[in-house]
């Protein structure tokens, strides 16, 4: 369920053998796990290791990379400016690692965020409370079956609660929850993908994938039996160590935890080692239908 990689460097070239094991890895629904990774902070940037950065109101703040645009955080000026290129930084360091780690070809480059505030003793609703299991989908973003790959790095001091670990739950593989939960959530309405998209709520149409992946999203988070009960393991990540995860297939959670980074990619199906191990393509043969 956790595959190491003693990597050292964000840039390649890696050898041939890390790189299939990384791929094969991740496509099997392992954690990647980088122990001897870290990101530095520069002492000036040190300032950023509070909880008060943040906005108080999104979850993460977060940098689009191609309009440069940083959300959600209190900082203005010339400090706003500085937090961006920290998180700018960390987001191009882990595109060159992906790139050269991963045999996928060209992988988008998506939001990278970062999580000041600590995981524990925040409130939420249960909808969007990542202390409870879950593999990501996000209402106003239609991956069409594309997949979601994250890749993080925790940079908590080690004086941090808990050492600064960042404390995951990981849970069973995606079938299985799957075949769990598919029967139990209903087709969606006929008409509501084209409507959101026509009010502007969703970046385009959602598709069946979409839909379905919203409601296992749900329905997961709205089980205790499931949340309690079911099969799954604690991950605890040190400080100053990094991880990467498809967080649409690999159910997590995460329960304790402050200053972590990460930075998202997009890919296609058919760019996968393995295009049958993708959701969509697990979805498609239990239900029989086509999804996207
Ligand atoms: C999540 O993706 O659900 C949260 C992960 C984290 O912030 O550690
Ligand atoms: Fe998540």
């Amino acid at each position: 369920m956790i595959e190491e990689l003693p990597i050292t460097g964000w840039t390649g070239p890696f050898d041939q053998a890390v790189k299939e094991r990384a791929v094969t890895a991740l496509e099997s629904g392992a954690v990647l796990f980088f122990p001897r990774l870290s990101f530095a902070i520069r002492d000036d940037e040190k300032e950023f290791l509070d909880a008060r950065v943040s906005d108080g109101k999104a979850k993460n703040i977060s940098l689009e990379p191609s309009t440069g645009k940083l959300q959600a955080t209190s900082l203005t000026g010339e400090k706003a400016q500085r937090l961006g290129a920290m998180i700018e930084r960390f987001g191009s360091h882990a595109t060159e690692l992906v790139q050269a780690l991963l045999s996928y070809g060209n992988v988008e480059r998506a939001r990278t965020s970062y999580r000041p505030v600590q995981v524990k003793g925040r409130s939420y609703s249960r909808i969007s409370d990542d202390r409870l299991l879950h593999v990501d989908a996000f209402p106003t973003r239609p991956m069409r079956g594309r997949r979601i790959l994250r890749f993080f790095a925790n940079v908590a001091p080690d004086t941090s609660p808990d050492g600064g670990r960042r404390r995951w739950q990981v849970g069973e593989p995606f079938e299985d929850f799957a075949r769990k939960f598919l029967p139990r959530v209903g087709p969606h309405m006929p008409g509501k993908s084209w409507l959101l998209d026509m009010l502007g709520i969703t970046r385009g149409r959602r598709s069946p994938y979409d839909e379905l992946m919203l409601s296992l999203h749900d329905a997961a988070k709205l089980d205790e039996d499931f949340q309690k009960t079911s099969p799954q393991q604690a991950v605890s990540f040190p400080a100053g160590s990094c991880w990467m995860v498809f967080t649409d297939q690999v159910l997590h959670a995460a329960l304790g935890g402050e200053f972590a980074l990460e930075q998202t990619f997009h890919l296609d199906v058919v760019q996968m080692a393995d295009p049958a191990r993708a959701p969509v393509r697990i979805l498609e043969r239990l239900s029989g239908r086509t999804l996207v």
